[in-house]
């Protein structure tokens, strides 16, 4: 038996048709609750027949592999017993586990329980802290709205933080690029980042591409019910790529930019955004308005 650990070093058989991604989370059903794991690297694939050590990036359907996991909380788990791992949206098994050893005892780190919390921070502010997650194509019109709805709260005396990809980029995400893989991790910081200061009390406004439904997925279950809302600027990416503010669109189809999302890498629709917003027939000023007043309903119903 495991005395609690959080972390481990498991032998993994990947079965889902999207390959393992270093980074992103899944889902372990243990002891009737649903606990968020994360494979947070990949040491090295195993050979099918001679069980040899390949160096691998990624895990694709059929393979085995040996990994790290860090799972939300200690388990208690008997090291015998596979784990199934799920996936984060769909709940279909993506991985069969099993544990080799422990890497760290969760009792090493404890949270420690500060005396000043979200409630006293936000009743200072006199607000309700929230995130409002804006997610869409590049152009889609995002940033431009999130803009517009950070000055309106301002000018009516919230307290407000934009986090915004291109900016967070040049910082404390300069390391990371446009593979699947780094947007996994830059979405999973800025959406630390951001329950961060919604805990902090303020109204967090987050503008990123965040393509892939997981990681929106794993971004709002990092906040309470209520504090998190999905807004899909959804600008078809005709439009985005007419609008080419930036004249990226006209690089990634010449060809001198990779992984370009919407031309060769995947946006994936959000399935249950709280609010979809339509700038091809709306102005920026009409879907800040809209988003205004489902907060406002939103707030009066809690
Ligand atoms: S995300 O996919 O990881 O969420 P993020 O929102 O941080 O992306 O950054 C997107 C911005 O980076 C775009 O608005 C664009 O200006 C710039 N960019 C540069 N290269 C790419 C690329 N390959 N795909 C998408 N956006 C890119």
């Amino acid at each position: 038996m495991s005395p609690g650990a959080d972390q481990y070093q498991v032998k993994i058989q990947w079965h889902a048709a999207r390959g393992l991604v270093a980074g992103r989370s899944y889902v372990l059903h243990y002891r009737e609750q649903n606990i968020p794991v994360t494979i947070t690297a990949i040491k090295h694939r195993l050979h099918p027949e001679t069980g040899e050590h390949l160096s691998a990036k990624n895990l694709r359907t059929g393979e085995a592999g040996v990994v790290n996991i860090s799972t939300a909380q200690a388990l208690d788990i008997d090291f015998a017993t596979p784990l199934e791992i799920y996936d984060i949206d769909t709940d279909a098994v993506v991985a069969t586990a099993v544990i080799e050893f422990a890497l760290r005892r969760a009792t090493n780190i404890r949270w420690q329980q500060l005396s000043i919390d979200k409630a006293a921070r936000a009743q200072q502010k006199q607000q309700q802290p929230i995130c409002l997650w804006f997610t869409g194509l590049s152009g889609s019109g995002k940033s431009t709205i999130a803009n517009l709805l950070e000055k309106r709260l301002y000018d009516t005396g919230k307290h407000t933080y934009l986090l915004d990809g291109d900016n967070v980029r040049h910082g404390l995400n300069r390391d990371l690029g446009f593979t699947e893989a780094d947007r996994v991790e830059n979405i999973r910081r800025v959406a630390e980042v951001a329950k961060l200061m919604v805990d902090a009390g303020l109204i967090v406004i987050a503008s990123f591409i965040s393509p892939f439904q997981a990681e929106r997925q794993m971004a709002r279950q990092l906040f309470s019910a209520g504090d998190f809302v999905e807004i899909f600027v959804d600008t078809p990416l005709a439009e985005c790529e007419k609008r080419d503010v930036k004249g990226l669109y006209a690089k990634a189809r010449r060809g001198e930019l990779k992984n370009f999302t919407g031309i060769d890498s995947a946006y994936e629709r959000p399935e249950h955004p709280e609010l979809i917003v339509d700038t091809c027939n709306f102005s920026a000023e009409a879907c800040v308005e809209q988003i205004i007043q489902y907060v406002l309903a939103l707030r009066s119903a809690t």
